[in-house]
């Protein structure tokens, strides 16, 4: 099957994870200018599927959105609360653990990459160049504000995962 899809995303969240382990080494000193790129990396990688790849899926579906599109959307927006507040080691924590899940999800094999690149096979080319074109995520500075990680708290939750339980483990 034409992987084609498959490879470019993957190749971007491997790229992205470096970035976070870059930039995450030492603990107590991270590395914010590779912070901020890793950020912008996955908001952008986030629109990409979003915008391009999520909807031609649901279209060539005849319009029926995919099952596994509500879960893989609840921690996309859980992801993206969580790069709100300044990056603490709970916080890149919990972040690496459910990136870890979702990249799975859509990587494993018959996992959403697949299953998309399946249904959108006579568009391969198109959606690659629009997903390539597609403009980085401006990203604003952290909000040190409490509500900021409250509210990223509750988003990890609505997606089905503990953050206390997940940064204390
Ligand atoms: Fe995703
Ligand atoms: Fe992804």
């Amino acid at each position: 099957m034409n992987q084609r899809i498959h490879q470019f995303l993957s190749n971007d969240h491997r790229r992205i994870e470096d970035l976070l382990e870059r930039a995450t080494v030492e603990p107590g000193n991270y590395k914010i200018d590779l912070y901020q790129q890793f950020r912008i990396g996955l908001l952008t990688h986030i629109k990409m599927e979003e915008k391009v790849l999520f909807p031609a899926a649901q279209k060539a579906n005849g319009g029926v959105q995919l099952e596994a599109f509500a879960q893989l959307r609840l921690e996309h927006g859980a992801i993206t609360t969580l790069m709100v507040p300044p990056p603490t080691p709970a916080l890149v924590k919990v972040l690496r653990y459910i990136l870890d899940k979702h990249d799975l999800l859509e990587e494993k094999p018959g996992g959403m990459y697949d299953v998309c690149e399946r249904l959108t096979e006579a568009q391969t080319d198109d959606l690659l160049l629009q997903m390539k074109n597609i403009g980085e995520v401006p990203v604003h500075p952290h909000n040190e504000a409490a509500y900021a990680l409250e509210t990223a708290i509750r988003s990890v939750q609505r997606a089905g995962y503990d953050y206390d339980q997940i940064a204390k483990n």
